[in-house]
């Protein structure tokens, strides 16, 4: 029997689109992409594909998304402008383990300029499969809205 995979809301800008593609490559197997660009290297502008995944997760109840620009603080500050996006930005797998299970982080960032493909891998496989802790952690997550 076939199951559905768990759909990844996905976008970089030009700094990002490599390991963005490698990401679709290597895990394609496990989950689908719903895709919001850049494709190519051509230069763009950040806050385009953060807006546009940030407001992606928001409507599907439940979803996950991965932004990736050069230092990941762009992609960051922009998808955390928007209530109820946590976007945390992610260089090692025990960071990305701890945005899950503290934060509840529904957006990993990954700073492509200052990470290697196979740290950006661990540290993305890390988030996916850790698991929200609840209890005091939903607590402070409650205070965060303003
Ligand atoms: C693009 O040159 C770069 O500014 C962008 O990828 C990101 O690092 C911004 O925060």
């Amino acid at each position: 029997m076939e199951y559905a995979k768990m759909k990844i809301y996905i976008g970089s800008d030009h700094a990002g689109v490599d390991l963005k593609s490698q990401i679709k490559t290597r895990l394609q197997d496990r989950f689908e992409f719903d895709d919001a660009g850049t494709f190519t290297s051509d230069s763009v502008d950040y806050p385009d594909f953060a807006h546009k995944v940030a407001e992606n997760v928001l409507s599907d109840s439940g979803s996950i998304g991965i932004l990736i620009c050069g230092t990941g603080n762009g992609m960051a500050i922009t998808a955390n402008k928007h209530a109820g996006i946590r976007a945390a930005l992610c260089w090692s797998p025990e960071i990305s383990a701890l945005a899950k299970q503290h934060n509840n982080a529904n957006i990993i960032v990954l700073p492509a300029r200052f990470i290697s493909t196979e740290m950006a891998m661990d540290t993305l496989n890390a988030f996916l499969t850790a698991e929200f802790e609840g209890g005091r952690h939903q607590r402070r997550i409650d205070k965060i809205n303003i």
